[in-house]
């Protein structure tokens, strides 16, 4: 299965020093080998920016890697992944056309970009609660420390799903702990052995508190992004009760996670790169700048990591012979720092004029649905954030980052508020 690319240098996902900087730890493949059969991962592996956004338009590649995994599933397993199968199978991210052209067309009707633009004033509110309550911790603990994810980049994108989705804001945690347990699955841990498990039961409890938040609505009945799937399921048989149950589940899974770490990496890139935070300070009024520092934060180290798809049918690829039923990985983190898309890729610049051509929220039909609401909840929190604690240092200087190899996010990222006597 390594087609004529037997010499090719090793990547293996699971060094510390993949964790780390997968940057680096891919190189070599992008650099001799572009196309690349991988023995751990039991996957092909992509690695360059062109190649990654002609894969995701590829009908060849499938995005339907759910019903595959299932079936191959070992014997034992199957009672405790079939029930997780019939739920992902409706995820929009898991279908191909004609499936997909029906349910995108159904979620773009109801995730309108007026209803993502209505959420920026209550986004910024969002945020100086959260910054509001920072500054009551640091005071009372008389230490300027805190973790910046807990604090804010994670309770705020989970505040404003909610929101969209007219879920109640108390229940946002107990929805956080379901959506963590299923990313064990869904973003494929590379260690947790008890990921199967963790995830079925993550599943069956959303699907429960969903299915009742549907069928009860509050007091002045559905509204925003919920309503109108709604509406789009009564409008006749196009969105079946399955399909709505588990695209809100979807939006909830997919819009809080990945913008956490979007918020997250965006930091740590500013405070690792002194000139560039200096930059963004002192134009934070310029709405175009802190718009393209976003776009930068997304392709230097954005959340995406890598996508998966499935070979439909067999084809040849630089040299290497892919077959059907063979997984591939996407990894647009590597395409993001390709030097044949952007020059001097390594180096962080909230300035770079193509900044906007990163591949971090995927590329053709799959083309992340929630990407005007990421982008909005960024651009209004950096300026706020910055504005907060004019003088924010990394407490922590090599943060920890966790082993998933779809997603690119730190356990914690620890930040000092510093006083400017410090
Ligand atoms: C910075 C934050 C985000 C990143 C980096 C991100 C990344 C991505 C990527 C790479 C895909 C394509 C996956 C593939 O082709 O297999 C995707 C799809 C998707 N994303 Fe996001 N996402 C983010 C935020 C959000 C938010 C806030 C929401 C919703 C509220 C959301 C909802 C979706 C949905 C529904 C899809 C599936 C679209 C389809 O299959 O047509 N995402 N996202």
């Amino acid at each position: 299965m390594d087609g004529d690319t037997a010499v090719a240098p090793d990547f293996d996902p699971r060094t510390p020093e993949a964790v780390r900087d997968p940057y680096a730890a891919l190189k070599p493949l992008q650099d001799a080998a572009p196309v690349w059969w991988s023995d751990r991962l039991g996957a092909w592996c992509v690695t360059r920016y062109t190649d990654i956004r002609v894969a995701f338009r590829d009908p060849r590649l499938s995005a339907d890697r759910i019903r595959p995994f299932i079936a191959q599933a070992a014997p034992a397993l199957r009672d405790t992944v079939g029930p997780l199968g019939d739920h992902l199978e409706h995820w929009a991210v898991f279908t191909d056309p004609p499936d997909h052209t029906r349910l995108r067309g159904l979620m773009n009707k109801a995730f309108t970009a007026g209803a993502v633009e209505a959420l920026r004033p209550n986004i910024g509110a969002i945020v100086d609660d959260l910054l509001d309550a920072v500054e009551t911790g640091l005071a009372a603990r008389g230490d300027r420390t805190f973790d910046f994810t807990a604090a804010v980049a994670y309770p705020l994108p989970a505040t404003v799903i909610a929101d969209m989705l007219g879920v109640p804001r108390q229940d946002v945690d107990r929805l956080k702990d379901w959506s963590d347990r299923l990313a064990k699955f869904v973003l494929t841990s590379r260690a947790d052995p008890d990921r199967y498990r963790l995830a079925a039961e993550g599943i069956a409890e959303m699907e429960v508190y969903f299915r009742d938040f549907l069928d009860s609505p509050p007091s002045g009945g559905h509204a925003g992004v919920t309503a109108g799937l709604i509406d789009a399921r009564d409008a006749g048989d196009r969105l079946t009760s399955d399909e709505l149950v588990a695209n809100c589940v979807l939006l909830l899974f997919a819009g809080h996670e990945t913008t956490t770490q979007l918020l997250a990496n965006g930091l740590l890139a500013l405070l690792r790169n002194p000139d560039q935070m200096a930059d963004l300070r002192a134009n934070l009024e310029d709405a175009d700048l802190v718009r393209n520092a976003v776009e930068e934060m997304l392709r230097f180290d954005g959340p995406a990591l890598s996508s998966v798809r499935v070979v439909a049918e067999d084809f040849e690829w630089h040299d290497a012979r892919l077959r059907r039923g063979d997984r591939v990985f996407l990894f647009q983190c590597s395409g993001n720092r390709d030097p044949r898309a952007f020059a001097d890729p390594d180096r962080f610049d909230i300035r770079r004029a193509d900044a906007k051509a990163n591949i971090g929220f995927g590329y053709g039909i799959h083309f992340c649905l929630g990407a005007p609401l990421a982008r909005l909840e960024a651009e209004v929190a950096f300026p706020r954030i910055l504005r907060r604690f004019p003088n924010l240092a990394l407490a922590e200087p090599d943060p920890a980052w966790s082993d998933s190899i779809l997603t690119r996010g730190m356990l914690a990222l620890k930040v000092r508020a510093k006083e400017s006597s410090d």
